[in-house]
């Protein structure tokens, strides 16, 4: 038990904002800070630390609460358990009184079984430093692949003996149950005699540790060339463990992967240790398995750079090829780094210097897709079919590249490569991207259950006329209308509703600039008129990437003369309001009042947004018209009734507005 007093004098210590930064990569934002939340899959933040208040908020899924419960909900520690991480952080000494049977007992499945595998791994270790069987059979196995003291200890290697149970004697002494060893994995029930016996027995022991640094399990490798035997035996999958949200070696690589901004992807584990004793410390291995959506993820919370090192032989040049594909459409740039024949990374690390080896990953390592252009040329040569396959190939690789810009670049690229027409590459890849963007859309219809019927498009779009008396804005009115906030007016403060930290609506100040902009790129709107267009990029670079307001200066006197001369119309000449403002005889002077402002920004937000979402509802009924096939006009009324929903909403909230 930890008495009450110590448990104050810790949670005063810790600083939320660095117990999370453990875990999660962390980035200030005004008084809080952001990252992506460890507690489901995200692409863009929503994971908000609040330090002030001593909290943590995920607005995408909901999670939330203080240090203790950030430590339980992520490390599955128990409620001291955490404490008791906490209290070594931050050096405060508790004296504990004896932990009580019934307090064992209490303490949750997920955890006994993190302490089982703990313990194996220090019993593991130990045998392979201090037992004679362990020094001579698994340190000297260690030694004799070049594996330093230093390495072995950091990666916590181990050696179980060549005994049914030798350790699972040791841990029932412990107190540990069979049923608990069992479940952690590290034994095996034999079903005719009951017993149990250990798992790893005879092999050496590399330990598999979560981001936090605790055991999940292991990864036994056999020490003869038996074949007829499993070169490694891996833990199962159990409450704790699950191979495919887990890479090896994680945990001692993240801190390098974010300073470097790359991730080296490596198939064996001693791979990854040995490229570790090289030097080279941002490498995970996926440990032969098929590289899982999970285990992308979790190197994007730190990189979005891959440089994949499989071995040059066939099987694995085809299991990168499945990768990569995997990695691009996840948004991540990929390289790759060909070994001579016969090499695999760990081989090739050990026979040279640590600086020959990490110049030797700089100068080799090439772009994936061009490797993989030149690879499949070799291997059609003049076969017409297989080049036919080829192009099909390429050409779905390059279409799964979701930057455009990228993507011309690789067509470009591959196309002289393969000494093929450029617009005729760039024909296919565009049948390619309609074929995923409906591939994508028939699983998302798949995941919805909502029906929808073909009559909804009979309904007429309200103009926005209809819904606001008075509207004769066009597209352009309604554009310069925010430009014009943004320029005038994104330095002053307004009231408006915005989600707080706990995730609900909640009015606040907040800076027009940050406001309008946050909300049109959540949207994805883009501005049809050109200098708008820049105008509003650069206020976007400005507030999202460099979190800054840009300067007045840097648009009064831009290079750019359309930038130039409609800031001066719009900041000098041009101070009347929107032209509905104008017919509701509302003077510019009336904008001092603060609730006017408000009202007057939002409405101007407001009447922009549905004036986009009007005009994306008519292309949509516009396609619908010429669609024929009734598999993709159904993925399409299914993206009305998604868009239509949106229009009612901000129209109700537009009325809302214009009525007080
Ligand atoms: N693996 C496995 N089960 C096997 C073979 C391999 O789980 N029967 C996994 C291991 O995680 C291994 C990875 O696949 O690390 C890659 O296999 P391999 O390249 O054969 O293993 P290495 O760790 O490189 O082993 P070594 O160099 O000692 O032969
Ligand atoms: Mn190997």
């Amino acid at each position: 038990m930890i008495k009450s007093e110590d448990i104050s004098k810790i949670l005063d210590a810790a600083r939320i904002e660095d117990v999370v930064g453990v875990f999660v990569p962390l980035k200030k934002r005004g008084s809080n800070f952001i990252g992506l939340c460890p507690f489901h899959d995200e692409k863009t933040p929503s994971f908000n630390v609040n330090p002030a208040r001593g909290i943590f908020k995920c607005f995408g899924c909901g999670e939330g609460g203080d240090s203790v419960a950030f430590l339980m909900k992520h490390q599955h520690y128990t409620y001291p358990e955490a404490l008791r991480w906490l209290a070594e952080r931050y050096h405060i000494h508790i004296e504990e009184t004896e932990v009580t049977a019934e307090e064992k007992q209490a303490q949750s499945e997920k955890d006994r079984l993190f302490h089982v595998n703990e313990f194996a791994q220090k019993y593991f270790q130990d045998l392979l430093f201090n037992d004679e069987e362990g020094k001579s059979i698994g340190l000297s196995y260690f030694e004799e692949r070049c594996l330093s003291r230093e390495t072995i200890r950091k990666w916590g290697l181990g050696y179980c003996k060549d005994s049914w149970d030798d350790f699972c004697n040791a841990a029932k002494k412990e107190g540990y149950t069979e049923e608990e060893l069992v479940k952690a994995g590290v034994a095996i029930r034999n079903e005719n005699t009951g017993s149990i016996y250990d798992r790893f027995r005879a092999r050496v022991t590399f330990p598999i540790f979560n981001i936090g640094g605790r055991v999940l399990g292991f990864s036994a490798r056999i020490l003869s060339s038996d074949k007829s035997k499993a070169k490694y035996v891996n833990s199962p999958e159990s409450i704790i463990y699950s191979k495919s949200n887990v890479l090896f070696g994680l945990h001692l690589a993240k801190d390098r992967i974010i300073k470097e901004d790359l991730c080296y992807l490596v198939e064996g584990n001693m791979d990854a240790v040995m490229l570790h004793q090289s030097g080279v410390f941002n490498v995970v291995a996926t440990s032969g398995t098929a590289l899982t959506t999970q285990q992308i993820n979790l190197i994007k919370r730190y990189t979005r750079n891959v440089t994949v090192l499989y071995d040059g032989d066939s099987a694995g040049i085809k299991a990168t090829f499945k990768a990569v594909n995997l990695f691009l459409e996840q948004g991540l740039n990929v390289r790759t780094v060909l070994f001579p024949d016969g090499e695999d990374p760990d081989s090739f690390a050990r026979k040279r210097t640590s600086d020959e080896f990490k110049a030797f990953l700089v100068e080799q390592s090439q772009n994936f897709i061009i490797y993989k252009t030149n690879f499949l040329k070799q291997q059609a040569a003049d076969d017409p079919v297989k080049k036919a396959q080829m192009l099909q190939d390429i050409v779905y690789t390059i279409s799964l590249v979701p930057d455009l810009l990228e993507r011309s670049t690789y067509l470009q690229q591959c196309s002289s490569i393969l000494e093929f027409d450029e617009a005729t590459l760039s024909n296919a890849l565009k049948k390619q991207l309609h074929q995923n963007a409906l591939n994508k859309a028939k699983q998302e219809t798949a995941k919805s259950d909502i029906v929808v019927e073909k009559s909804i498009i009979d309904v007429p779009i309200p103009t926005q006329k209809q819904i606001i008396q008075g509207d004769n804005n066009s597209d352009y009115e309604q554009e310069k209308g925010v430009i014009k906030l943004l320029l005038a007016h994104g330095e002053r403060y307004t009231r408006q509703e915005v989600y707080d930290e706990s995730g609900s609506l909640e009015y606040q100040e907040v800076l027009v600039s940050l406001f309008i902009v946050c909300d049109i790129v959540n949207d994805g709107i883009k501005f049809n008129d050109k200098v708008f267009a820049k105008i509003f990029k650069l206020f976007k670079e400005s507030i999202c990437d460099r979190e800054e307001l840009p300067y007045m200066n840097d648009f009064i006197a831009n290079e750019d003369t359309e930038i130039k001369n409609l800031t001066a119309e719009i900041l000098v000449g041009d101070r009347e309001l929107s032209p509905l403002w104008i017919e509701k005889n509302i003077p510019v002077a009336s904008l001092e009042d603060d609730e006017v402002f408000d009202k007057y920004v939002i409405e101007t937000l407001l009447r922009f947004k549905l004036q986009k979402i009007n005009a994306t509802i008519r292309d949509i009924k516009e396609q619908l018209k010429e669609i024929k096939d009734p598999q993709e006009s159904s993925i399409l009324l299914y993206e009305y009734k998604k868009i239509t929903d949106r229009r009612n909403f901000i129209s109700k909230k537009l009325n809302q507005v214009c009525m007080n």
